[in-house]
């Protein structure tokens, strides 16, 4: 029996969370594994009522659980200004110190036309595994307001880049472990090495891990380098890992190449701890309500879960052969990987519901 936390959270959250629910208890039929579903509130919507992100009751939730599944949480900023909501994400990853972010970023065949790039390029594939250094760099949270009391008054704000030799280690170790288990021939850093010393730190500590793998081949990239590789030529990259913030941005440049945002999940990792799994996209309040979000995105994090923290490889093969399945016979396609709008399209149920249906098809 896994215990997990879910936490709907704002917006598009619990629609998409919905459906991602819908396909574990297909999983639980199918394979008979048992899950102890709690619900735990954070993020905007419980901020506005009771004045906190995460309410204690959600930490004894998530500490109970095996596992955390996140939505999204944000409001429309006419609500609640930018960086209140967000905290619960942050907060999270570090309470439990989920210091991997593993956004795998994969075209799904079907949906080349959705990309923008050019048949030729995208012929090639697109299945790169982004692992994000998750908290630490310019994340840490060192820095503040100079000659003032306020982010409007003062003078001057800093933010400090830490990395720590452990930090770095580990998350160094667990992308050429990851390479090594997945079958992966490459891993390349990106850097900054040219400018930063917290670079030119991490990368004297990747060539000196780099060693203990010898059959991986491994490039280090300055990250705006990088940025026009990775659109030129998406298939050279089979491990791609960075620092914080560069894979915050890289993970979003990389997106559109998988078709759609709302494809492309996101697991929050403490290899042996409390892992958390949430789509990459955001809350999206002008859908919420409708229906109409892609809900793959929260499916594939939830197969992400399946696989990274229960170990359930067999289950989680199945869900994403359904949603491949689904995806390749294009009959039921949301708004953002169809050429018709939101409300034409399917629904955020139709999807789901086709993708349980093929789940116990090919089961
Ligand atoms: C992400 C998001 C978060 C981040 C925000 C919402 C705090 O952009 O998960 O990529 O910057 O990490
Ligand atoms: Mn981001």
């Amino acid at each position: 029996m896994y215990k997990v936390a879910v936490v709907k959270g704002d917006g598009i959250g619990p629609e998409v969370i919905g459906e991602g629910l819908k396909v574990l208890n297909a999983v639980s039929e199918i394979f008979g594994i048992e899950f102890d579903f709690i619900d735990a509130e954070a993020g905007g919507e419980v901020y506005l009522r009771t004045g906190e992100v995460i309410p204690d009751s959600s930490w004894d939730s998530m500490r109970e659980a095996d596992a955390i599944y996140f939505g999204a949480v944000g409001l429309d900023p006419s609500r609640l200004q930018p960086g209140i909501a967000e905290r619960a994400i942050l907060e999270i990853r570090s309470a439990f110190d989920e210091y991997v972010n593993l956004r795998p970023t994969k075209l799904f065949h079907g949906l080349e036309e959705f990309t923008p790039l050019r048949k030729d390029i995208i012929q090639k594939g697109v299945d790169m595994l982004i692992v994000r250094e998750n908290t630490e760099g310019l994340y840490c949270r060192h820095g503040g307001i100079l000659r003032g009391e306020t982010e409007e008054g003062g003078d001057a704000a800093t933010n400090v880049m830490v990395y720590t030799r452990k930090g770095v280690e580990r998350i160094l170790r667990y992308a050429f472990d990851l390479a090594r288990r997945t079958g992966r021939e490459r891993v390349a850093s990106i850097d900054k090495a040219n400018v930063l010393v917290c670079s030119r730190f991490w990368r004297s500590i990747f060539e000196r891990e780099s060693s203990r793998y010898p059959e991986i081949q491994t490039e280090n990239a300055y990250v705006d380098a990088f940025c026009q590789w990775v659109i030129r030529n998406p298939s050279r990259y089979q491990v791609v890992v960075t620092e914080n913030l560069f894979g915050d941005i890289i993970s979003d440049l990389v997106a559109p190449l998988a078709g759609s945002l709302g494809m492309m999940p996101g697991g929050n990792i403490s290899p042996g701890g409390k892992s958390m799994f949430e789509p990459i996209h955001g809350s999206a309040p002008k859908h919420a309500g409708k229906n109409v979000a892609n809900p793959i995105a929260s499916i594939l994090a939830a197969k992400m879960m399946l696989e990274e923290a229960f170990n359930e490889g067999e289950a989680a093969m199945l869900v994403e052969r359904a949603v491949e399945e689904v995806i390749k016979e294009g009959k039921v396609r949301t708004y953002d990987i169809s050429n018709k709008g939101p409300g034409e399209a399917a629904s955020t149920s139709q999807m789901g519901d086709a993708i349980v249906k093929k789940m116990r098809v090919l089961s």
